[in-house]
């Protein structure tokens, strides 16, 4: 695998960018779209990441081994399948197994069939509305109402009234998150702490990698929008050695039976979205990727060569492959647009008064304007720092973040606040 190209243009595609170029095995990099910070390590294709044509065109030009998939759009569009009988390896899911993202009903329809533990659900159409507004009435706690589709991470309601549950139930049919919500998952409500896990698998093994927990709303303190994610630590002090085993024995393990009996092909992450409730692990979401901005603390915090260990995915070695990990905490706290995640301006000029020693500075939406370094999105950096425990490391990070200033940057110094 001597030529890879990554798919992506966020603050995750910088982290492994940012990775694979340390490693020799990789002899050239590319990056599309990328960003000003992905360009540090390879060479940046603009090319859209949902635009197959021209990335196959590129991978053939360049002569590409391997094609890391970032986001999910591509997986859920077929990205795996449509290089299904080139010579390229694909580092990602099947569209039928991508589907455990790009649908929650499919997902816990999977998670019943093979006794994977989650919310008690109901999936509703414009066919069994009653039988929704029926299961609204039977809960007794919150009530959760998600859009089957993929929605940009808004597509989740938590609803304390049963009457608006309701109300929302019927607008969402009736298309408030467009095609993605013409059916509606109803959920139980989970009260729990939530963790995210990360497996690299080839359907047949797997390995686990640094466990991370994201901080999701805009305000301090957890309030506020849901943002695409503010900051996460790795490791995460509550996940102990025996929360682990229940993860692997209760969810990793009847997750790739489940794969396999289905036939699904699945090489590359399984990012499972698990919440802590009673000492029990379950499951909140699956995705078919990797976080952001969870990346930019676990791949800090895997020490093996990243390259030889993705090369163990498809070589069918990853067993003999364990994890070597980072022993210290890592910590990423996000820069944001004055604004987001609703309205904001791009452009803004990013300026550094000292250089960043004891940090990594990964870009998230940011782009070069001629000698100008301007953000170029709602999330524009994530500054990770390692500690001897998270908030040694979320402390160096604020510290660093001193020197980083654009107008209207926001972020929060709380990561972590409720460990
Ligand atoms: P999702 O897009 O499925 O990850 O949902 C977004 C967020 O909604 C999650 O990160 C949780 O904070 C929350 N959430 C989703 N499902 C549930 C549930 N069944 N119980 C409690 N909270 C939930
Ligand atoms: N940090 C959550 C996500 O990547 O979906």
């Amino acid at each position: 695998m001597q030529n890879i190209l990554i798919l992506g243009g966020g603050g995750r595609e910088h982290a492994l960018s940012w990775k694979i170029k340390q490693s020799s095995q990789c002899q050239s990099l590319f990056i599309a779209p990328g960003n000003a910070g992905t360009a540090t390590c390879g060479t940046n294709l603009n090319i859209d990441v949902l635009d197959f044509d021209s990335i196959k065109k590129a991978v053939d030009e360049h002569n590409i081994d391997c094609i890391i998939v970032g986001p999910e759009a591509p997986l859920v569009e077929g990205i795996y399948d449509y290089f299904k009988d080139h010579k390229v390896k694909v580092l990602g899911p099947s569209k039928l197994a991508s589907q455990l993202e790009g649908s929650k009903a499919f997902a816990n329809d999977f998670m019943a069939e093979f006794g994977i533990p989650t919310a008690g659900y109901l999936s509703v159409t414009s066919d069994n509305i009653q039988e929704g507004i029926d299961y609204i009435d039977k809960q007794d706690s919150k009530i959760v109402l998600k859009a089957d589709g993929l929605a940009a991470g808004k597509g989740v309601l938590i609803i304390d009234d049963k009457e608006e549950a309701k109300t929302s139930l019927k607008e969402m049919l009736e298309g408030k998150f467009g095609a993605a919500s013409s059916t509606v998952v109803i959920e139980e409500f989970l009260d729990g702490i939530e963790f995210s896990v990360f497996v690299l698998t080839n359907g047949e093994e797997f390995q686990i990698l640094p466990i991370a927990k994201d901080y999701k709303r805009i305000g301090e303190g957890d309030t506020g929008l849901n943002t695409g994610g503010m900051g996460a630590i790795s490791p995460v002090p509550f996940v102990d050695d025996e929360m682990g085993q229940k993860v692997t024995n209760q969810i990793i393990k009847p997750t790739l039976e489940g794969l396999k009996k289905r036939n699904y092909e699945y090489y590359g992450f399984i990012f499972l979205g698990l919440i802590k409730v009673n000492n029990n692990p379950y499951v909140i979401e699956y995705n078919c990727r990797m976080g952001d901005p969870e990346t930019e603390v676990v791949i800090p915090r895997i020490k093996n060569d990243l390259v030889a260990l993705i090369k163990s995915v498809f070589d069918h070695n990853l067993s003999s492959f364990p994890i070597d990990k980072e022993d210290k905490s890592a910590a990423t706290v996000m820069l944001v647009s004055g604004g987001y995640p609703e309205k904001y301006e791009k452009g803004k000029a990013i300026t550094f008064s000292a250089p960043i020693d004891d940090a990594i500075v990964f870009h998230a939406g940011t782009k070069q304007d001629g000698d100008q370094l301007v953000t170029n999105g709602g999330r524009v950096i994530a500054v990770t720092s390692y500690g001897k425990d998270f908030k040694a490391a979320v402390a160096n990070s604020v510290k660093n973040i001193g020197k980083i200033s654009f107008e209207k940057m926001n972020y929060r110094k709380d990561i972590g606040f409720d460990l």
